[in-house]
């Protein structure tokens, strides 16, 4: 089992100074907003956008042919990079912050949700300062391309946001309608992750959409398992399982499972997830049915596609602790459970 702290070994010291920029940078005006701000920085997650940044930086680094295998205690990113890192991070924040308002979330990573602490009106201000904070910091330090691929992505995110809840609305994701809010929501925020870690060294365009592509599909790959890992009981998300059927989302596992079954079935299924909202007997009886018939290993062999496409992207590039690190992640994210 391929271990987080193992990924970041080569990136260590940097990850240690991206922690204080970040720190250095993000302070508020009142104590409010201050104790809101330090709430939703204190549990990040796993951080996996600004690893991918700065693994992406130091693989296409001139420097990345002498590294050795214990590189990790130096620092060797520019404040270039950590900016880079900072801008999809902080995105992701506010993201996830907004999205627990949407889905009326109580928990997050195991603890109260933003909305929860605070109602839901002050988490959206939270949102849009921290999306304000990042943007303005980006624009003073004129790195504009940089910043020009990640107001793109804000873009991105939000409609992926409204796609995926008019199909929950309507009850009808197709496999490509599933496809789509997925790409937008998760793996198109991923996929700039890894081209600014690119850009931000002035690697060619060539490298940047290669890191591109291979941030989408470990994006893609994420997203699915995350799926998955929401009809696993056994989970150490710190989120309850069965969240998507409450919500009314149709993921990959159903989708599966839907379309192998007769027009009969699926309209059962579908009846089981209109009441599955406010109903722990339908949520119970539809999360079975998709289990018994194979929905979450299904959806592990589409999730293992991409993850060899993440794979054959990243092996066009010489053996360093970097390269290392990022085949090394796409194990992580076929393997977690959390
Ligand atoms: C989590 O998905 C949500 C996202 C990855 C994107 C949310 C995007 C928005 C709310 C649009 C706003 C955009 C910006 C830039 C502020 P999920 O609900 O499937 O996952 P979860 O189980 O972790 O909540
Ligand atoms: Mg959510």
């Amino acid at each position: 089992m391929v271990k987080i702290d193992d990924i970041r070994k080569p990136i260590a010291a940097d990850l240690e100074a991206f922690d204080r920029f970040v720190a250095d940078n993000f302070s508020a005006e009142g104590d409010m907003l201050q104790e809101m701000l330090v709430y939703a920085l204190s549990s990040r997650g796993k951080g996996v956008r600004p690893m991918l940044t700065l693994l992406a930086a130091s693989m296409h680094s001139p420097a990345a042919a002498d590294a050795k295998d214990d590189c990790g205690a130096e620092q060797h990113c520019s404040k270039r990079t950590y900016l880079a890192a900072l801008l999809v991070e902080m995105i992701h924040t506010a993201s996830l912050i907004h999205d627990d308002v949407l889905d009326s979330a109580d928990e997050r990573r195991g603890r109260p949700s933003v909305n929860a602490k605070w109602q839901s009106d002050m988490a959206v201000i939270l949102g849009d300062y921290i999306l304000a904070r990042t943007m303005s910091l980006g624009m003073a330090s004129a790195q504009y391309d940089l910043v020009s691929y990640v107001g793109t992505a804000m873009g991105t995110l939000c409609e992926g946001e409204v796609l995926q809840s008019q199909h929950a609305q309507r009850f009808d994701t197709t496999r490509d309608d599933y496809f789509r809010i997925i790409y937008q929501k998760t793996a198109s925020l991923l996929g700039v992750s890894a081209a600014l870690g690119a850009l931000s060294v002035g690697a060619s365009r060539e490298e940047v959409d290669r890191m591109r592509k291979f941030g989408e599909a470990i994006g893609i790959a994420f997203q699915i398992q995350d799926d998955i890992l929401d009809y696993n009981r056994q989970n150490n998300t710190g989120k309850p399982s069965n969240n998507d059927l409450r919500e009314h989302k149709i993921t990959l596992p159903m989708i599966e499972v839907m379309e192998r079954s007769t027009a009969a079935e699926r309209d059962e299924m579908i009846a089981l997830l209109r009441r599955c909202h406010e109903d722990e007997a339908a949520v119970d009886a539809l999360h079975e049915r998709i289990v018994a018939a194979h929905g979450p290993e299904l959806a592990q062999q589409t999730m293992q596609a991409y993850i060899s496409r993440a794979l054959h992207l990243v092996s066009k590039y010489a053996t360093t602790p970097y390269q290392k690190s990022l085949i090394a992640l796409c194990t992580y994210i076929a393997e977690r459970d959390r």
